[in-house]
């Protein structure tokens, strides 16, 4: 059976009519118009659909053989097979053998890509001087003991490749009428052998394309070949022969380094003009009448810092709630509150909503094919959406624009802050592990910009569902040999590896798994997602234990317990000066003076404010108060590094150019009440300057209060939460702590710079 593109389909007929009159007139070989290019594909994967792009840029006139037939051809992925290829190929040529002046192509299309147009294919196919020429290779397949019958060559590849032959029809018919064997006989032997045999190579006019002219097959060689960028297309460089071979072939073992050229050649991304092809088949849901459906998968794996503010990120999506269906597994018995939190506020808000807990004691590979299963099973399931805990999604629109991208299988990329660490590989080892591609680099940092066909991807993706109905049907896809799940997921999209299951959809109605052609999987930059959080070093014997993630997560650290308007400190001077040299300005969020107040009063040993202090050198505090020092509850290491990240510049700001390494002995918060101890007299501070943070807020968390600086006659009556006071400690600024007269007031001091 044969298939004419849309795309090409006008081509081909017109070229058909222009073959037969052609035929009679002069030998016009170097018109591309002669030029017809055969392939065999039984099926539309990504790997045809590229290769049929890459056709159409260049207007080859392609005609697709068996299309839709079931392969037959055994399994060329891992071992013998291909004879269908060659039975489609005779059948093909029987209608084209007198065409005398015909040029046919044929070459493999799951795994090639054109690099150069026809005129260019034809000169140098004229250039080789023969009437039929080959593919070669450096390695011989599937018969090594054949090897010194090949004709010896000085430079160049020696072996034959069958994946690519260009030839004259009567000479490509010739060839091919000799097949008489099954289908899933090796193709590459049965041209081999005619190959080796002396007769037939003259009589035939056959050679090979020893220096990669034409075809380069890269198994084996991808030492040899470079990108070349110009400014309109990229190709392929040959650096052992310096050619510029026109037909890439990623056979064998080489196909994630084809979907890496694939990312440029010929046309997809260039220096010049970025990524060419990424509007290509997209969607946009602004025009849909109703907005797909999604599952929205959500994997807490381990103990993750900032899990709260997961959930808020998550449900600022922007997507209609009544089309996402919710799975959560949480396999840490830690996070049960916070999970309950969340569930208590939003079961109603989601389509559905379904939460399997550490109790079931799953794996992770159980409970991410237990999630995409979820999706699998339901027809009504259009995209399956997998996020992990350690994902902060900070672009509200990323599953539209994932969507709208339209592919198989996407991910938007994640990298943890200002580190080359990302949720996506550019290439993968001999072992199947982390290598770093060439663009791996600039792609994390944005300076390459586009969506990337890539061999490994985690922790954040979009699937179609049909896909998992389809061709990734695999209901146990988390799991291959001893690999870790995504691992083990991404060589079962890459591979497109299906156990044989009892209760899987019968053959009949998805058949042609064979060979085996990986589905692609896309990572996209085009815009900024969010980022990957570390979940090393989370110790959770704390109270808050966020309030410790200062170092392993700094960026998480600010955005949650940083003031929101801090930064308009430094942009428009937001600060005050309600007393002489006494500065004011907004440090801390509400969440960072509350957990610091939780957290002292979960410690809850209040030293009562005795002069008696067995916490400081000497013992004796002259003016005591009732506090904790940081010290005790082990966050001084924590709190001297926000002094430095956060206070220093401020410091520099106001004192002009007093710099402060953030040296402090004494950081604690104070607690003022009624009952206990409700002031503090006039005093000087030891320290070069102190700070002052507010903890609460008055009128609400307590009455009175406040601070008194006598040199001045100045009083700060209604200090705000989570603002702080910045003045010097000694000399000048005597002062004094007011009484607070109702409830509790909190804040937090520390003497910088004794
Ligand atoms: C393909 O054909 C179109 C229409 O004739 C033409 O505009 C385009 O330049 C051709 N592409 C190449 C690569 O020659
Ligand atoms: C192959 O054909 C070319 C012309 O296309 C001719 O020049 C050459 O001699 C032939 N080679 C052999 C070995 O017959
Ligand atoms: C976690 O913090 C506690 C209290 O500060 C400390 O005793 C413990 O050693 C820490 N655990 C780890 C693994 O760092
Ligand atoms: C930040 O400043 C803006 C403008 O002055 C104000 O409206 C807003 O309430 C401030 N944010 C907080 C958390 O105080
Ligand atoms: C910034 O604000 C402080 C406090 O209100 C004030 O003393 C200072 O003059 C201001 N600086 C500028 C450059 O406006
Ligand atoms: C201090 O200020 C208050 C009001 O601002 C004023 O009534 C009082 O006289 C001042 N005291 C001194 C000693 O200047």
């Amino acid at each position: 059976m044969a298939m004419e593109y849309p795309q090409v389909l006008c081509l081909w007929l017109f070229s058909l009519g222009f073959l037969t009159s052609a035929a009679q007139s002069s030998d016009r070989s170097g018109d591309p118009g002669r030029l017809l290019v055969l392939t065999v594909a039984t099926r539309e994967t990504d790997g045809f659909l590229r290769f049929m792009q890459s056709a159409s840029y260049f207007n080859y006139t392609v005609k697709v053989l068996g299309m839709g037939d079931e392969w037959r051809g055994g399994d060329v992925g891992s071992g013998l097979g291909g004879g269908q290829k060659v039975r489609l190929l005779k059948e093909a040529m029987e209608s084209l053998a007198d065409q005398q002046d015909l040029v046919i192509l044929s070459v493999d299309s799951y795994d090639v890509i054109f690099a150069g147009g026809p005129e260019e294919l034809l000169r140098k196919f004229r250039q080789s001087n023969h009437k039929v020429t080959i593919a070669a290779d450096g390695l011989i397949w599937p018969d090594r003991s054949l090897a010194e019958k090949y004709p010896s060559v000085r430079t160049g590849k020696r072996f034959l490749n069958s994946g690519g032959i260009i030839g004259y029809a009567p000479n490509v018919h010739k060839i091919v009428q000799q097949w008489n064997l099954n289908d899933n006989d090796d193709d590459q032997l049965f041209y081999t052998k005619i190959y080796l045999d002396p007769l037939q190579r003259e009589r035939l006019n056959i050679t090979l394309d020893h220096k990669c002219q034409i075809f380069q097959n890269l198994n084996g060689a991808i030492d040899e070949v470079l990108l070349k960028f110009g400014t309109e297309r990229v190709r392929v460089r040959n650096t052992a022969y310096d050619t510029l071979p026109v037909v890439i072939h990623g056979n064998g073992n080489s196909k994630i380094y084809l979907n890496y050229l694939g990312n440029y050649v010929p046309n997809a991304w260039s220096y010049e003009r970025g990524c060419v092809v990424c509007d290509r088949d997209t969607v946009d849901l602004s025009k849909v009448e109703e907005y797909p459906s999604v599952m929205l998968a959500v994997f807490i794996e381990q103990l993750t810092p900032f899990l709260p503010e997961f959930f808020e990120r998550l449900l600022l999506l922007d997507y209609p709630k009544e089309k996402l269906s919710l799975f959560i597994h949480n396999g840490e018995v830690y996070h049960e509150t916070h999970i309950q939190k969340f569930w208590d506020t939003n079961q109603l808000v989601y389509r559905s909503l379904k939460l399997v807990g550490p109790e079931e004691d799953l794996s992770q590979s159980e409970a991410r094919n237990m999630g995409m299963n979820e999706c699998r099973k339901d027809a009504g399931c259009d995209f399956y959406f997998s996020i992990d805990s350690s994902v902060m999604l900070t672009n509200r629109q990323t599953l539209k624009l994932l969507i709208e991208q339209n592919r198989k299988i996407i991910g938007p990329l994640v990298s943890r802050h200002g580190k080359l660490w990302s949720n996506f590989w550019g290439a993968l080892s001999l072992d199947g592990y982390y290598a770093r591609s060439e663009d791996y680099v600039d792609i994390v940092q944005g300076k390459r910009v586009g969506v990337w066909n890539i061999p490994y991807m985690a922790h954040i993706y979009l699937v179609k569902g049909e896909t998992l109905r389809t061709e990734l049907r695999n209901r146990n896809f988390f799991v291959l040999e001893k690999l870790d799940p995504d691992m083990a997921a991404c060589r079962n999209a890459r591979e497109m590896t299906v156990q044989r299951e009892k209760d899987s959809p019968s053959p009949e109605s998805f058949p042609m798994l064979r060979p085996p052609k990986g589905v692609f999987m896309y990572i996209t930059n085009r815009y900024e997602f969010g980022r990957l959080i570390s979940t090393v070093n989370y110790n959770t014997s704390h109270y808050n234990n966020d309030l410790w993630q200062i170092f392993e997560n700094p960026l998480d650290w600010k955005e949650k317990y940083i003031h929101p308007n801090y930064t308009r400190i430094f942009t428009e001077n937001l600060t005050e000066q309600p007393c002489p040299d006494v500065f004011w300005f907004p440090v801390f969020s509400e969440k960072a003076c509350d957990e610091i107040v939780e957290e002292m009063e979960n410690y809850g040993l209040w030293s009562g404010g005795k002069h008696q202090d067995k916490r400081i050198a000497g013992g004796y505090e002259t003016v005591p108060t009732d506090d904790i020092h940081m010290s005790q509850i082990g966050f001084e290491k924590e709190w001297l590094h926000f002094i430095r990240e956060f206070i220093s510049p401020i410091t520099l700001k106001v004192f002009s150019g007093y710099y402060t390494k953030g040296y402090a002995l004494l950081n604690f918060v104070v607690k003022y009440s009624p009952e206990r101890q409700a002031s503090l007299r006039p005093h000087h501070d030891t320290s070069t300057f102190t700070i002052n943070i507010a903890l609460n807020n008055k009128g609400i968390d307590f009455q009175g209060g406040g601070c008194r600086f006598h040199r001045y006659n100045c009083t700060i009556e209604s200090p705000r939460k989570g603002w702080s006071f910045m003045h010097p400690g000694r000399l000048t600024h005597l002062h004094e702590g007011l009484p607070t007269t109702g409830g509790t007031r909190y804040i937090a001091v520390s003497f910088i710079d004794p």
